[in-house]
């Protein structure tokens, strides 16, 4: 197969939701269509429930778990799918993002009960800010659900995109008869009994005014599938895929991923308009996945279990050409020439080792700390891929040494653990103490307990008030100068040497963003 051929075959996408909305059972259906795993219930899922959060071990063994499964790749009618995983739970919503860099689309789950939650929002506005194509797929029909219509409207407002639904439910709950595929004009029905396995029953209908479709599902129902067609037909325009490769419009579909309804008709959907790898920018040039030379990016870095081996895999995203085992390459960062005998690939939840990955694959890189999020090889251009965005934290606290004999390891430490993206690091410029910032607090327990047994160092926590950190940037420096001398109780450094702003209360935020209107304030930054 030529290089054009595995670029146009392959599938990279993250399914993304709120907790519980049904993202792990919806990634085992697929699977299960792929014939990557045979039974349900093979994979597992990485969320930490909640209430897990003193629960060390609980932690570690997800994180394990994570490992696996953190891409599943498998093969459906020709393509080359490829799922990476997100953790669910919502304290690790960081490496969500950071993987959100490495897609080229995105399935949303949406619970049909709930609707758009916190985290879908959240989630969401990484897409947008990258203009991902997503599509919706509304679960748990089989239970009472709320009006599609009004669903629709809500994630059309909420989540700020254009929505066509190109499948339309029955009813739902203990009525829930089946969906009407918009896209294929055909009906598949439900019969809760096929939970487990294949399909359910398909039956074609060119036409739903068809007299059978009543007895097939009851006049009520048909009618009212028959008056609900034509008001989407009437309200929505029709299925453009230019706009949803551009991001601006989401194709919604309705199911049950528990009973393996309406799970065909998304992934077959998918395939067909689910966008292959495309181009990535860089800071000096766009990289089309087509071109002859290797480039990829670090996205993600997991610590290996075994606390007697500090070894990392690093998962790199290929961007264009072919990577081979045991070729040299640039690892830019460092400048030094670097290859690998033993790169991994994952197929659901086995790894192994392969010989070639083309764009679009997920490579599974052995890291003894030496690699960074974000870091780039190369076959000798010095690029750096742009968009690889860092999240303004919204936990802080400082961290002391607990032992004074391991001073070292500590440091090197907390070091490692940024590097992974853990969490982020920033001194302050008052008194020059570290202060850790998180998305979540599971991340401090996480990081004392990782010091501990990896780098066998202690850590104790003091509690600082911060509002949020923000990078700040100004053309004037005079302005700059100004501000970080008059702020200086307030001013830190994060791991890069860059000027951030620890704002005490939204309120102090809002007043610096009034009374120094030549700082910008940014609330993510770049690796
Ligand atoms: P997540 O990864 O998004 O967090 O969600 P997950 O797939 O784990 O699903 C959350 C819960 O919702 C699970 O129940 C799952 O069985 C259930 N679920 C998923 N899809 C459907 C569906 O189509 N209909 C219904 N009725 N339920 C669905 P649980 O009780 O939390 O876990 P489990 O004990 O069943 O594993």
């Amino acid at each position: 197969m030529t290089l054009q051929e595995e670029i146009t075959r392959r599938r990279t996408f993250a399914i993304i939701s709120h907790p519980d909305a049904g993202k792990t059972t919806l990634t085992e259906k697929l699977l299960l269509f792929g014939g990557a795993i045979h039974v349900a219930g093979a994979v597992k899922s990485n969320k930490i429930k909640k209430g897990a959060t003193s629960d060390f071990m609980e932690i570690e063994r997800q994180r394990g778990i994570s490992v696996a499964t953190s891409v599943m790749g498998f093969e459906y009618e020709g393509k080359k799918i490829n799922i990476l995983d997100t953790p669910g739970h919502e304290d690790f919503a960081e490496d969500t993002y950071r993987t959100l860099t490495a897609v080229d689309s995105v399935i949303i789950v949406i619970d049909g009960a709930k609707g758009v939650e916190t985290q879908t929002r959240r989630l969401m506005n990484v897409c947008r800010m990258r203009s991902t194509p997503v599509m919706v797929y509304i679960n748990k029909l089989d239970r009472p659900c709320r009006d599609p219509f009004d669903l629709l409207d809500e994630i059309e407002k909420e989540l700020q995109i254009k929505v066509r639904p190109l499948a339309f439910p029955i009813s739902s709950g203990t009525t829930f008869k089946g969906v009407y595929n918009l896209y294929r004009q055909n009906i598949s029905l439900f019969t809760s009994l096929e939970r487990q396995t294949a399909d359910a029953t398909t039956v074609q209908f060119d036409d739903i005014n068809d007299p059978e479709l009543d007895n097939l599902i009851e006049p009520k129902f048909a009618n009212e599938l028959r008056s609900n067609v034509e008001l989407v037909n009437g309200v929505y325009d029709e299925f453009n895929r230019d706009e949803y490769l551009k991001g601006k419009l989401a194709p919604v579909f309705f199911g049950s991923a528990i009973n393996n309804f309406g799970v065909r008709e998304l992934l077959e959907c998918f395939l067909e308009i689910a966008p292959s790898p495309g181009i990535s920018t860089t800071t000096t040039r766009e990289i089309r996945p087509e071109e002859e030379k290797l480039s990829g990016f670090v996205f993600k870095i997991h610590a290996n279990m075994d606390p007697n081996h500090r070894d990392r895999i690093a998962f790199m995203k290929i961007c264009s050409g072919v990577f081979e085992r045991n070729k040299n390459y640039l690892h830019v960062p460092s400048g030094k020439m670097q290859k690998f005998s033993s790169p991994t690939a994952f197929m659901a939840e086995k790894k192994s080792v392969i010989d070639f990955a083309y764009p679009g694959d997920i490579v599974g890189l052995h890291d003894a700390g030496a690699y960074k999020i974000g870091d780039t090889f190369t076959e000798g251009e010095k690029l750096k891929f742009t968009g690889i965005p860092t999240f303004s934290p919204e936990l802080f606290r400082y961290i002391e040494n607990g032992d004074p004999l391991k001073f070292k390891q500590l440091a090197k430490g907390i070091d490692q653990l940024m590097d992974e993206g853990v969490a982020q690091l920033f001194i302050s410029e008052l008194n020059g103490r570290k202060i850790i910032g998180t998305v979540g607090a599971l991340q401090f327990e996480v990081i004392e307990y990782r010091l501990e047994h990896e780098y066998g160092a202690k850590c104790r926590w003091e509690p600082i008030s911060i509002y949020k950190a923000c990078w700040i940037e100004s053309d004037d420096e005079l302005a700059l100068k100004d501000f970080k001398l008059r702020k200086h109780t307030n001013m830190a450094k994060d791991k890069h040497g860059n000027d951030v702003f620890l704002a005490d209360t939204s309120y102090a935020l809002s007043l610096a963003q009034e009374k120094f209107p030549k700082i910008t304030f940014h609330f993510t930054q770049e690796y």
